[in-house]
């Protein structure tokens, strides 16, 4: 079995993740991205189409990160690795402060700068982004993305595949449904529905485009 990390993505979430890997001293072979990706991240080769997952499993990877922003491709092909026996790994910054208590599932990628205390639990396949805080008592679920500068307050729940964004605040206990989507710079003061888009200050819901 190969040791090596095989990277899924190759834009600039992956450029991140594939730096924060090799401070915690692993190495990335390579990396799968679509058909549109440069030949090389960070000077490692890209392999592209999501066939290579099945191919690198056949010639030994098992150890695997992925690293793509979106949930919900974060979300199936974190599905697809799972069926061909891949381990998901963390991505943890060296740099992030993590309570001795928090319970991080797999896949997590927790960035420089980040700060996530007591009790906090995180979902697999979830992306706390630089600088982001998230504080006591909070349930983050799967496949979330809390974008960078991000600040959630002691005993907020966040449902599977929602998106928090940028510079986001949410204070104490608040529930944010699943497949929810705040805009940047929004200011989360009451409970927020699965599937609804809400923005601004304070975040009220809209639809987008209708
Ligand atoms: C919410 C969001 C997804 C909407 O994007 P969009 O569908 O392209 O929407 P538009 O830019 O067409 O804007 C639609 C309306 O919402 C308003 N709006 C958009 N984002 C807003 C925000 N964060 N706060 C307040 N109003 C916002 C726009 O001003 C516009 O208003 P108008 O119709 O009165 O002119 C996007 O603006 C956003 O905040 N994305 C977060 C990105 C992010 O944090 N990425 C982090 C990557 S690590």
């Amino acid at each position: 079995m190969k040791k090596n990390i095989v990277v899924m993505g190759a834009g600039g979430h992956a450029k991140v993740c594939i730096e924060l890997l090799r401070t915690m001293g692993e190495n990335v072979a390579c990396c799968i991205g679509g058909p549109d990706s440069p030949p090389t991240c960070l000077y490692l080769p890209v392999l592209k189409g999501d066939e290579n997952l099945a191919l690198l499993r056949s010639q030994g990877y098992s150890r695997l990160f992925i690293a793509i922003g979106s949930n919900k491709i974060r979300g199936r092909l974190g599905a697809l690795a799972l069926e061909q026996g891949y381990q998901l790994i963390n991505a943890i910054s060296p740099h992030a402060v993590i309570s001795p208590s928090a319970r991080l599932g797999f896949g997590v990628a927790v960035m420089a700068g980040v700060v996530i205390n007591a009790e906090t639990r995180i979902g697999h396949l979830s992306i706390i982004n630089t600088s982001a805080s998230v504080d006591h008592d909070c349930q983050i679920g799967q496949v979330v993305h809390i974008a960078p500068q991000c600040a959630l307050s002691g005993n907020v729940a966040v449902g599977n595949y929602s998106f928090l964004g940028i510079g986001s605040k949410v204070i104490p206990d608040v529930n944010i449904g699943e497949n929810v989507m705040i805009g940047a710079g929004s200011v989360v003061i009451s409970h927020i529905e699965t599937g609804v888009t809400a923005m601004g200050v304070p975040a009220k819901r809209v639809i987008l485009h209708p």
